[in-house]
C-alpha cells in the first residue's frame, strides 16, 4: 500500500469531532492548566475517563507525580480561554492565569468558572508514543450551570493532532 500523505491523515483526524475542556493537574506548590481535546468516557464500571497527555507537557509531569487530575467543561461562548492555557499557565494567588481556581477535594485544582467537572484518580497509565493515556476514575462532581453550551473544537478554529511537526 502507498504511503499515507500528512495532508491526508491530518485532514481526516482533524475532523474527527473532539471535546475541549481544560485539565487541571498540581504537585505540591506547582499548579497547572491546560487546553485539551483528547478526553473521553472510557468505562461504566468503574466510571473512567481517558485524557491523552503529550509526554513534554508540564501537565504530564503533574498527573504522574501526583496520581490525579481535574477535566473542567467550558462555556461555548468563552473559547478564548483555551488560546490561553495552551502554554503553562501562570499562577498568582488562586488563579490560574487570573481564572479563579479552589483545592479539590484530591489536590487539583478546580476552575470556579467551570460549567460542570470532573475530579479523577489515575487507575493506570499507558505510554502510546508521544502522548501517554492516563485513565481516571471519577471521585467527584460537580454541575454549576445546567443550561450552558459546552465548548467543544467546533466552537473553535483551532486544530490538535494529526502528524506530529518536526
Ligand atoms: C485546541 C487545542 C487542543 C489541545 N489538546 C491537547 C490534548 O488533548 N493533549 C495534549 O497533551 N495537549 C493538547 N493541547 C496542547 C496543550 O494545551 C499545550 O501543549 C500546553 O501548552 C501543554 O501544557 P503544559 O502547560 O502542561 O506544558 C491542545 C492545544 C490546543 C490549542
Amino acid at each position: 500500500m502507498a504511503e499515507l500523505p500528512i495532508e491526508l491523515i491530518n485532514k481526516v483526524t482533524w475532523k474527527i469531532p473532539n471535546a475541549l475542556c481544560l485539565v487541571g493537574s498540581r504537585h505540591g506548590d506547582e499548579w497547572n492548566g491546560m487546553t485539551q481535546s483528547w478526553v473521553t468516557q472510557v468505562s461504566m464500571e468503574p466510571v473512567l475517563i481517558a485524557i491523552s497527555v503529550d509526554q513534554s507537557a508540564i501537565t504530564h509531569r503533574l498527573i504522574q507525580d501526583s496520581g490525579v487530575f481535574t477535566i473542567n467543561l467550558w462555556d461555548a461562548e468563552d473559547t478564548r480561554t483555551f488560546v490561553k492555557f495552551s502554554k503553562p499557565a501562570t499562577k498568582e494567588g488562586m488563579t490560574l492565569n487570573d481564572r479563579p481556581i479552589r483545592e479539590g477535594q484530591t489536590g487539583a485544582p478546580v476552575f470556579e468558572e467551570a460549567v460542570a467537572h470532573l475530579e479523577c484518580e489515575v487507575r493506570n497509565s499507558i505510554d502510546v508514543g508521544t502522548h501517554t493515556l492516563f485513565l481516571g476514575e471519577v471521585v467527584a462532581a460537580e454541575v454549576r450551570d445546567d443550561e450552558a453550551d459546552i465548548a467543544s473544537m467546533a466552537h473553535t478554529r483551532m486544530k490538535y493532532g494529526g502528524v506530529k511537526r518536526h
